[in-house]
């Protein structure tokens, strides 16, 4: 049985998340119930939303856009993969009251492009779109699944320059403006821009998508997001949200909360 104590998601915005119900059918799954949140919070009432939530029975939180990287300088601990990344998506208020961050998603991204989609990653070429937070949390675990190529795209070129040199020890980051993408192809393409959240279109170069390519948006929807409709539109046929991922790095949280990894088959039919 799990313990009876709070967890809630915060960014901003956040009343589009999926991680209350999720969390929740998680913890049925168990045989316990949890309270789990979905907080709202502007960068600049952040560090007081965090204490206060811990200080009334908070027990965990997950950290959504925009925040992921804003948390890192309020935690007393950072695990490995969390450092790498430079990004925060699991905070835990540990018994001796201190805060340790981690970070989930990639392992969520690997798990569902792997296991549940059986997408091949070694050997393959792959574009990440975006050099903010999401970018960063999932560089590290595509290096390690031996890519043959990647490549990094941002708006502004200078993030997706700093990340390359970030992310030097973990492999060869090949850096491109949105403009140069017309002349290549990739295998897989992830969209780890928040395009999907905040805008209607793609501005992306449509060269990029080839029918055989994979596409998968880290933002997420029950309906196509504005990167999957783009893709689609352009005769992609793998395409895919980050849903599978989200459902995946939440288990990955909920384990480290309550010591138990449930099992994410069937949760994605459970959504609404
Ligand atoms: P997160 O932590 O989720 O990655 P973020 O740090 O705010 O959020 O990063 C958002 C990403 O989306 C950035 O790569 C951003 O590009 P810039 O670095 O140029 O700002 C990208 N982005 C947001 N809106 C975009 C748009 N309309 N077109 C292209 N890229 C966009």
């Amino acid at each position: 049985m799990i313990k009876a104590q709070r967890y809630a998601v915060i960014g901003h915005p956040v009343a589009h998340s999926k991680s209350p119900q999720i969390h929740k059918l998680f913890a049925k799954q168990i045989g316990g119930e949890i309270e789990y949140e979905a907080i709202d919070v502007k960068k600049d009432k952040l560090e007081e939303c965090i204490k206060v939530f811990l200080e009334h029975g908070g027990r965990g939180l997950n950290i959504t856009l925009p925040h992921k990287q804003n948390v890192l300088v309020y935690l007393d601990q950072v695990s490995t993969r969390a450092k790498i990344a430079g990004a925060v998506n699991t905070i835990t208020k540990a018994d001796n009251g201190k805060l340790m961050g981690d970070n989930t998603d990639g392992v969520g991204l690997i798990t569902d492009l792997k296991h549940n989609l059986g997408v091949k990653i070694k050997g393959s070429t792959i574009l990440i779109l975006g050099a903010g937070g999401a970018a960063r949390g999932i560089l590290s675990p595509l290096f390690e699944e031996s890519p043959k190529e990647m490549a990094i795209a941002n708006r502004t070129i200078s993030k997706a320059e700093k990340i390359m040199i970030d992310f030097k020890k973990q492999g060869n980051l090949k850096v491109y403006e949105f403009e140069q993408l017309k002349e290549k192809t990739f295998d897989i393409i992830i969209n780890a821009t928040s395009v999907g959240i905040k805008e209607n279109s793609a501005p992306f170069p449509n060269e990029i998508i080839r029918p055989g390519a994979v596409c998968y948006d880290l933002s997420y929807s029950l309906t196509d997001t504005p990167f999957i409709s783009w893709a689609k539109n352009l005769g992609c046929k793998n395409t895919y949200s980050g849903l599978g991922m989200l459902i995946e790095q939440a288990a990955e949280s909920f384990m480290l909360w309550h010591g138990v990894r449930p099992n994410t088959k069937n949760i994605l039919s459970k959504l609404s």
